[in-house]
């Protein structure tokens, strides 16, 4: 069994990205400049934006953080787009989800330009993942890309079993692992909520990738042997014996389902630090967009 590391291959990612910055400023070129907009106080979306942040601070890039109140309006959020969109000195920008219910996710998704849109969710972006044109592909399906790439696990002509339909998870990897190419050629199999008997779904599966938030979900009798899991589940768990106040978790029963699996990602330590090191990879990209 091996351990698909996260935190190792992240690591890499943000070295190899801190040399393209070197010498960018080297050459007296501007460095990548990443927005990133958090409406409320959400502590776990706290937590990711503020780890997002620091990625940028640690490898060069510049970030700028906007904060908004939890009772900010459709509109207000929507003319911040519309500065952020228009101010040539950011070349990328993140509307951390989830929004406060007041405000109509897709349409501020849809007012994002789709140039500097380094989560990939405008219509436009995922319409040409869809299509296999080159564009920002979401950091966490990216992430898990490059993790499968990486490792070098096979995935032609394999059955991979995505649980959850997500937009920012589920389903562009179901999209992802069916296209052609390599990690892809993959017959791919999308399970949700109203899905049947999951378990003789997932014990075909040779790849199963969970992005549902539900601790322990996928357990030891569902899937067979040699199985490769992908578990994008974070969930906190209180805990008052640890220092935080709770651990985080995954989708997996890891202890008992990593003695079948071929590979595995462990939570924390997996898909999670992937994704930070792709938004910053789809900056680099929007930069590289933006100037020529
Ligand atoms: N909320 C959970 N994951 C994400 C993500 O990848 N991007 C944004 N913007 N919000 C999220």
């Amino acid at each position: 069994m091996t351990i698909l590391d996260g935190k190792k291959i992240s690591n890499q990612i943000k070295e190899e990205i801190t040399e393209e910055v070197k010498v960018m400023k080297a050459n007296g070129e501007k460095v990548p400049h990443l927005a990133a907009v958090l409406v409320g106080n959400d502590g776990a979306s706290l937590t990711y934006v503020g780890s997002k942040v620091r990625a940028c601070k640690r490898i060069g890039f510049e970030s700028t953080l906007v904060q908004m109140p939890s009772t900010t309006s459709e509109l207000e959020l929507l003319k911040k787009i519309d500065e952020l969109n228009n101010n040539d000195d950011i070349d990328g920008f993140i509307v951390q989800l989830p929004l406060p219910k007041q405000i109509d996710t897709q349409k501020v998704l849809m007012a994002i330009d789709p140039n500097k849109d380094v989560d990939g969710f405008h219509p436009m972006n995922f319409g040409k993942m869809a299509l296999d044109m080159s564009t920002f592909i979401p950091a966490t399906p990216f992430g898990i890309l490059e993790l499968l790439e990486r490792y070098k696990v096979e995935t032609k002509g394999k059955h991979t079993v995505v649980i959850g339909r997500s937009h920012i998870v589920g389903r562009p990897m179901s999209i992802l692992m069916g296209r052609k190419g390599f990690p892809g050629n993959s017959t791919v199999t999308l399970t949700h909520s109203h899905t049947k008997n999951i378990t003789q779904i997932t014990s075909q599966a040779d790849i199963i990738i969970t992005a549902l938030g539900v601790p322990g979900f996928l357990k030891a009798e569902m899937v067979k042997d040699d199985v490769v899991i992908i578990d994008v589940g974070i969930t906190r768990v209180p805990d008052e014996t640890k220092e935080k106040g709770y651990y985080i978790t995954g989708d997996v029963d890891f202890e008992n389902v990593s003695k079948k699996a071929s590979f595995i990602t462990p939570v924390p330590g997996g898909v999670g630090p992937m994704t930070i090191a792709m938004l910053l990879k789809n900056t680099l990209l929007a930069r590289e967009r933006h100037r020529s």
